[in-house]
C-alpha cells in the first residue's frame, strides 16, 4: 500500500499531482511519501508487536536522506549503519547513539572510533581479526567497552540475486556457523569488547520466508550452545531482507506473515530481538519521476522511449537486471509496447525491453515505481549528469530534501595540476 495514486485521472503523491513537483523541481526527481514512510515503519512494527522486547533498526543504505531518517526516528526506529557516512547521517537526523547498530563487513580503524566516540549501541562484528581491532580501540579510548554481536554466516541460499546475497559460506560475510562458538569465546575474553548477542542477515528482496527460518533456526541452536558455555546471550539481530513487490500482482510474504514466522522461530529465546529493515519501509515509498525526451522509432523493433532518468539516477536495472514498474502520470487509455531507456551512451542503461506499458510522447511525465529503497542513495554522476534531487511530500505540501547538484558543483572539486598550465 502506498500513496502514488491517480486522482481525477493524474497520478498524485499523496495530495500533491507529481506535475507541479516535476515544474517546480524539474525532473527527473525522487519523490518520497511520508505518510507510505509512516504507514511502513508502522505496519513493520505492529507485526512484531507480539514479540516482546523488539529493537529496530532501519537500513540506513536503503534510503539515507536525513528526511526520510527523522521520519524513522520519529517512529521510534533506530539505525542500522555501515560506515562513518551514515553514521554522522543518523546522529545528524536525530536517531539516538543507543539506537544505533554498526554493520559491515570492513569498518575501519577510524570508523570503529567513531562508533565508540558516538557510545553507539552495538557493533556487529564480522570476523575475530575485527573483534580483535576494535578491542584494541576500545582498550586504548578507555572509555566503556564497546558492546558487540557476532554475524554468523549461515550457509544459506537466500534464493535471491546473487549479487545481493549475503549469507553463503563463500561469502564474505559473517563468520562460519560451525566456528562461530569458538570464536565468541575468544571475543568474549577479550577486554574492551563487551560480547552480548549474535547477528545474522542473509540477503535482501527475500521473497520467500524459509531461508530465513533456516538461518534464525541455526542461530537459535548457536544461542543455545553458548548459554551452556556459560555466556549470557541477551540480544539476537535478525537483520534485514524482507522483499517487495516490484511489478504489479506480484504477491510477496507480509511483514505479518514474517513476523509470525519470527515468532515460531525464536520461540523460548528469551532475548531482545533486533531487526534492520530497509527496503520493506522505504521501497514503495518513492517513485522517480522523469520526463520522456523524445519516443525513437527504428526499423521492424518496438520503439525506445528516451526518457531524462538513466542508470546513474537508478541503477537497479543495469546492475542487478530489475523490474521498475512505468506508469504515465496523465495515462489516457492507450497502450504502447516500448523500450525503456535512458540518455546514457551505455545499452545496460535500459530500464525495460519489448514492455507495455501507458502510452506515452516526447514532454510527457511519468514514474518509475518503488524507488524509495536503493535508489538516489546508489546514483553517480556518470556522463556528468549530477545528482538527482529528493522531494519529500507530506499531504498537500512538499519540501525538496535533497538538491539537485549540478555537474560544475561536482567538478568544482577537482583541480587542473600546475604542470598541465
Ligand atoms: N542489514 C544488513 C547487514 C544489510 O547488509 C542489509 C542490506 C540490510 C540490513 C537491509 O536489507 P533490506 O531489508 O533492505 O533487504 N542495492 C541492492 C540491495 C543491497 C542490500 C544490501 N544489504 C538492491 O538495490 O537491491
Amino acid at each position: 500500500m502506498d500513496h502514488f495514486r491517480l486522482k481525477h485521472a493524474e497520478l498524485h503523491a499523496e495530495d500533491v499531482p507529481l506535475a507541479r513537483i516535476a515544474v517546480e523541481v524539474g525532473t527527473p526527481v525522487y519523490v518520497y511519501s511520508r505518510a507510505t514512510l509512516e504507514r511502513h515503519a508502522r505496519v513493520f512494527r505492529e507485526a512484531l508487536a507480539s514479540l516482546g522486547r523488539v529493537e529496530i533498526a532501519f537500513a540506513v543504505k536503503a534510503n539515507p536522506n536525513l528526511a526520510v531518517l527523522r521520519v524513522m526516528s520519529r517512529e521510534g526506529l533506530g539505525a542500522d549503519v555501515v560506515s562513518a557516512g551514515e553514521l554522522a547521517r543518523a546522529l545528524a537526523a536525530g536517531v539516538p547513539a543507543e539506537r544505533i547498530v554498526f554493520s559491515g563487513v570492513g569498518k575501519t580503524g577510524r570508523e570503529m572510533q567513531a562508533g565508540l566516540e558516538a557510545q553507539i549501541g552495538q557493533f556487529n562484528v564480522e570476523s575475530e581479526e575485527e573483534g580483535a581491532e576494535l578491542s584494541r580501540i576500545a582498550i586504548a579510548a578507555a572509555g566503556r567497552p564497546a558492546t558487540c554481536a557476532l554475524r554468523i554466516n549461515p550457509d544459506i541460499d537466500a534464493g535471491t540475486h546473487e549479487k545481493i546475497s549475503t549469507g553463503r559460506r563463500d561469502n564474505k560475510f559473517g563468520v562460519a556457523v560451525d566456528r562461530a562458538a569458538a570464536i565468541y569465546a575468544r571475543l568474549a575474553a577479550m577486554d574492551g569488547l563487551a560480547m552480548r548477542g549474535l547477528a545474522v542477515h542473509i540477503g535482501s528482496q527475500l521473497a520467500d520466508l524459509t531461508p530465513l527460518r533456516d538461518a534464525f533456526g541455526k542461530l537459535g541452536a548457536l544461542i543455545a550452545e553458548l548459554r551452556g558455555a556459560g555466556y549470557p546471550i541477551t540480544h539476537a539481530d535478525l537483520g534485514g531482507g524482507l522483499g517487495v513487490p516490484y511489478k504489479a500482482g506480484e504477491v510477496f510474504p507480509t511483514p505479518a506473515e514474517y513476523g509470525a514466522m519470527v515468532a515460531a522461530a525464536t520461540s523460548g529465546w528469551d532475548v531482545t530481538l533486533q531487526f534492520e529493515p530497509g527496503r520493506v519501509i522505504a521501497g514503495n515509498a518513492g517513485v522517480l519521476l522523469t520526463r520522456v525526451i523524445r519516443v525513437k522509432r527504428n526499423a521492424n523493433r518496438d520503439p525506445f522511449v528516451i526518457v531524462d532518468a538513466a542508470m546513474n539516477d537508478l541503477a537497479r536495472p543495469a546492475l542487478y537486471g530489475a523490474w521498475h514498474d512505468f506508469a504515465a502520470v496523465r495515462p489516457s487509455s492507450a497502450r504502447m509496447t516500448a523500450n525503456i531507456v535512458g540518455p546514457i551512451c551505455e545499452t545496460g542503461d535500459t530500464f525495460a525491453t519489448g514492455r507495455d506499458i501507458d502510452a506515452v510522447g516526447p514532454g510527457d511525465l511519468a514514474i518509475f515505481r518503488t524507488a524509495g529503497a536503493y535508489g538516489a542513495t546508489m546514483a553517480s554522476s556518470y556522463n556528468s549528469r549530477g545528482f538527482v534531487p529528493e522531494v519529500m511530500v507530506d499531504g498537500d505540501r512538499f519540501a525538496v530534501v535533497a538538491d539537485r547538484i549540478a555537474p560544475e558543483t561536482i567538478f568544482a572539486a577537482e583541480r587542473v595540476p600546475e604542470f598541465l598550465s
